[in-house]
C-alpha cells in the first residue's frame, strides 16, 4: 500500500476523490494524513474518513522554506511516500521539490503545459480553444511544469461559461488523479529524460470536436 501525503486549500473534492477510490480493498495506495495551509473546507473529508488532517497555518511562518520544513515533518511522520497536491494554492520551493523529487505530483485544470497558474478555464474560452482538460504530473520547480503522467481532455463548448467548463472538467479531474496514483503504486510510471512512459497502457481512439458527422 503506497502512503499518500494530500496537501490542500480548499473544498478538497480531488481529496475525496483519492479517499473514495482507496475504500476499494484492491486500490494499491492509502490516504496517509492531510495537511492544509489554511482553514480549508477539504479537511472535513479527510476527519470524516478518519484520516489525521492538520492545519500548518502558512502565516504563522517567518518564510516559505520554514513553512515547508513544517509540511514535510508532517509528511515524514505519517510515512507517506508519494506527496499530492490537491488544490494546494502555494508555489513550492526547489528545496521542498528536491526533497520529493519523483514522489511529488499535483492535479492542474488545463490540458498542460497550455493554460498553467490562475484562471485557466476563463483563459482557454477566451482563447478559442475546442478542447481543454487538466493534467496529472510530476512537480518540479517551475509553475505547473514537470513530466506528465496522464491527461483528460474535455470538449470546450460555444455557449461555455466559466463554471460549466470547470464542472466539466472537474468530473474527468476525479478520474484521473485517482487512475496516476494507482499507476504510480503499482510501479508502471516511468519517468526518462523528463518524459512519462507508463507500463503496459494502451492506446485510446482520437477524439475530435465540433462534432461534423
Ligand atoms: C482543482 O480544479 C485543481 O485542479 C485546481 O484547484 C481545484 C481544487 O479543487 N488546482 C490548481 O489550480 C493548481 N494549480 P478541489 O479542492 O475540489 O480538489
Amino acid at each position: 500500500m503506497l502512503k499518500l501525503g494530500v496537501l490542500i486549500s480548499g473544498r478538497g473534492s480531488n481529496l475525496e476523490a483519492l479517499i473514495k477510490a482507496a475504500e476499494d480493498k484492491d486500490y494499491p495506495a492509502r490516504v496517509a494524513c492531510v495537511v492544509a495551509d489554511i482553514d480549508a473546507a477539504g479537511l472535513e473529508h479527510a476527519r470524516k474518513a478518519g484520516i489525521p488532517a492538520v492545519i500548518v497555518p502558512r502565516r504563522e511562518f517567518k518564510d516559505r522554506q520554514s513553512f515547508e520544513m513544517a509540511v514535510d515533518k508532517e509528511m515524514r511522520k505519517h510515512g507517506v511516500e508519494l506527496v499530492c497536491l490537491a488544490g494546494f494554492m502555494r508555489i513550492l520551493t526547489p528545496w521542498f521539490v528536491e526533497q520529493w523529487l519523483d514522489r511529488l505530483i499535483n492535479i492542474h485544470p488545463s490540458l498542460l503545459p497550455s493554460f498553467t497558474g490562475l484562471d485557466t478555464h476563463k483563459r482557454a474560452i477566451e482563447a478559442g480553444v475546442k478542447f481543454s482538460g487538466c493534467t496529472v504530473h510530476f512537480v518540479r520547480a517551475g509553475l505547473d511544469s514537470g513530466p506528465i503522467i496522464i491527461q483528460a481532455a474535455v470538449p470546450v463548448l460555444p455557449e461555455d461559461s466559466e463554471e460549466a467548463l470547470a464542472a466539466r472538467v472537474l468530473i474527468e479531474e476525479h478520474k484521473i488523479y485517482p487512475a496516476a496514483v494507482k499507476l504510480i503504486a503499482e510501479g508502471r510510471v516511468n519517468i526518462h529524460e523528463e518524459r512519462v512512459f507508463i507500463a503496459g497502457a494502451s492506446a485510446p481512439e482520437s477524439i475530435i470536436n465540433p462534432a461534423y458527422f
